[in-house]
């Protein structure tokens, strides 16, 4: 019988320079088969690079890659066998139509014809692009051509798949969309690293990984990452807002202030202080205080105080 590993991503000290840039600083991971891990971080903190790494579009400096228990160095054909990849700037061929798309993928993929034509009509049939077969590809919306794309990567049944941003530019209820056709993938057993700017699908995986200066800063379960900060986030609504915002970045407790909604989120180094100062600090200013009170943290806040950390510890030449 057949075994074949749980594990199917395992990235060992991957490191990538470009010039004097650390694109990938030493980024070690492991995912499962059915497993989401979300790869998250600020612009140029090296997302797309791991990934490029992962996928074999680029040699790491040091480090190495096993997808599907092929080492991508040494069996690089067995271990790309299994990967799918939508790239974050991927290119669809505008002038072929959604049929031909999927064929052309499917060919590069060494797939027979008979096999091409018989994924085209299930996949298609699954991002729900039936009966646009004949549409040429640069005639299709952005969420259909992201659902396309997603198709195209899934052309040859990999069980590792890589997205870049699949949902970047894409409406809410595409996106939607978007993650239940994911859910479906990962109920196969596939293991998916996908990186987002959104911080409501980064909580939609199993893991996430927080990455800036090509560094996994932390990584863990959404719920662990936000029980870091368990009673250091204070809600406060206050009228005029900015005015309370200024007041409250102003407490010696106050690491930092972002708005929520049309609340305000405060990290505080400890609550009972805060909490007993800042209504008498605003009230004698004559801001009026609707409520201030501890809530649960939500994934921005653990992200921004990492971030900060992060950047003060750069400033600080720690790195
Ligand atoms: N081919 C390249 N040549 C030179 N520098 C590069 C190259 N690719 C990436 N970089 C640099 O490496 C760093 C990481 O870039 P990367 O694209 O991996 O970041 P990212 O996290 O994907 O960012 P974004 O959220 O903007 O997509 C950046 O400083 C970037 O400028
Ligand atoms: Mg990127």
């Amino acid at each position: 019988m057949e075994t074949r590993p749980v594990v199917l991503i395992e990235a060992d000290g991957l490191y990538k320079a470009f010039g004097t840039t650390r694109a990938v600083d030493g980024v070690s991971l492991s995912v499962r088969a059915g497993e989401a891990f979300g790869l998250v971080g600020p612009d140029g903190a090296g997302k797309t690079t791991t990934l490029r790494l992962l996928v074999g579009a680029l040699r790491a400096d040091r480090g190495r890659v096993a997808v599907n228990g092929f080492d991508l160095a040494s069996q690089v054909d067995q271990a790309r066998t299994g990967i799918g990849y939508l790239a974050q700037r991927f290119s669809l061929y505008g002038d072929l139509t959604v049929v031909e798309n999927l064929r052309f993928f499917g060919q590069v993929r060494g797939l027979s014809d008979a096999a091409v034509e018989r994924r085209a009509r299930e996949l298609l049939d699954f991002v729900g692009l039936g009966g646009f077969e004949a549409r040429r590809a640069d005639r299709l919306s952005g969420g259909m051509k992201q659902k396309l794309g997603l198709a195209c990567a899934l052309i040859h049944e990999p069980r590792v798949l890589l997205l870049d941003e699949p949902t970047g530019g894409v409406d809410p209820v595409t996106r939607q969309d978007f993650w239940q056709l994911l859910i479906r993938v990962l109920g196969r057993g596939t293991a998916v690293i996908v990186t987002t700017p959104y911080m409501d699908e980064a909580a939609r995986c199993h893991r996430i990984g927080f990455m800036a200066g090509g560094r996994v800063l932390v990584e863990g379960a959404p719920r662990e990452l936000t029980h870091r900060l368990a009673g250091l986030v204070l809600e406060l609504g206050a009228e005029p807002r900015n005015r309370a915002r200024a007041i409250a970045s102003q407490d010696p407790d106050v690491l930092d202030v972002q708005t929520f909604g049309d609340r305000l989120h405060l990290r505080v180094r400890a609550a009972a202080g805060v909490l007993e100062r800042l209504p008498l600090a605003l009230s004698a200013q004559g801001i009026v205080v609707e409520r201030l009170r501890p809530v649960a943290p939500q994934l921005e806040d653990v992200f921004i105080a990492l971030l900060q950390e992060h950047n003060r510890a750069a400033e600080a030449g720690l790195q």
